[in-house]
């Protein structure tokens, strides 16, 4: 759907479609671990390669919105890597003017848990030297390429010219995505999600990425609210809820 907020994320032309690599595009979710997670453990957790099931559709009458809802539950795969009992729910829906990401976690277990979670949102941009991201100014971040930890955002509008990977910490609510495909921007109005990682893997890091063709860094930023910078723990029979609404103003 050109022009909706749909065709503002995107999939990377070099995306493998497999069910073993998470694709490189739209919003992989990422649980219960986001980052390198040591040996035999999947980067960003197992939540973005594991097969969902559709648990609900509806449309709804009035206000025309259509939503489908997918649920995943731990398995004996995902007991190998993590021991943990847990349902997960996410609920997309599509509403006139934005798109709605509803994610709930729900301990299943006797067992208290800690995990991290994050929407890894691609955003399709025209020309990434001229986008930016505004609301960030006066949080920490952690810079993952410099190492840097707890620096402060001083600008007013974040600008990409080389590999950025920063975990902003305990940001607003609301960011704006400037200059993304057709000049538009993309609002993001998050909760439950305190932090936003911005990531383009610049020049290197593209030619590297078999998946990632080499000059699509010039039309993409990932832009990732999530819960990341310290883990949420979780009691038994109880829920995590989050939310991310995008939508173009
Ligand atoms: C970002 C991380 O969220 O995802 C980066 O901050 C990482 O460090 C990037 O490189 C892409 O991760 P992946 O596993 O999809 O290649």
């Amino acid at each position: 759907m050109p022009g909706s907020i749909c065709h503002e994320t995107i999939a990377d032309k070099d995306a493998i479609f497999n069910n073993k690599k998470a694709i490189r595009g739209g919003i992989p979710l990422v649980f219960p671990h986001f980052g390198p997670w040591g040996e035999g453990r999947p980067q960003h957790g197992f939540a973005r390669t594991s097969l969902w099931k559709l648990s609900g559709q509806n449309k709804d009458r009035k206000s025309g919105d259509v939503s489908a809802t997918f649920t995943m539950e731990d398995s004996e795969e995902t007991r190998k890597i993590w021991n943990y009992s847990f349902k997960l729910t996410y609920t997309v829906t599509l509403k006139a003017k934005s798109l709605l990401l509803e994610f709930t976690v729900d301990n299943k277990g006797q067992e208290a848990f800690d995990f991290t979670c994050l929407l890894h949102t691609y955003l399709g941009v025209d020309d990434i030297t001229q986008t930016s991201v505004v609301g960030l100014q006066g949080t920490k971040y952690d810079d993952k390429v410099t190492g840097q930890t707890d620096c402060t955002e001083e600008n007013e509008e974040v600008t990409i010219s080389g590999e950025t990977d920063r975990i902003y910490k305990s940001t607003p609510n609301e960011l704006t995505v400037k200059n993304t495909k057709g000049g538009k921007s993309v609002i993001i109005k998050k909760n439950n999600f305190p932090d936003a990682v911005v990531w383009n893997p610049w020049i290197e890091k593209a030619k590297a990425m078999s998946d990632f063709g080499d000059d699509e860094y010039l039309v993409m930023l990932c832009v990732e609210a999530g819960f990341v910078a310290k883990p949420f723990h979780l009691e038994p029979s109880e829920t995590f809820q989050a939310s991310q609404e995008l939508s173009l103003a």
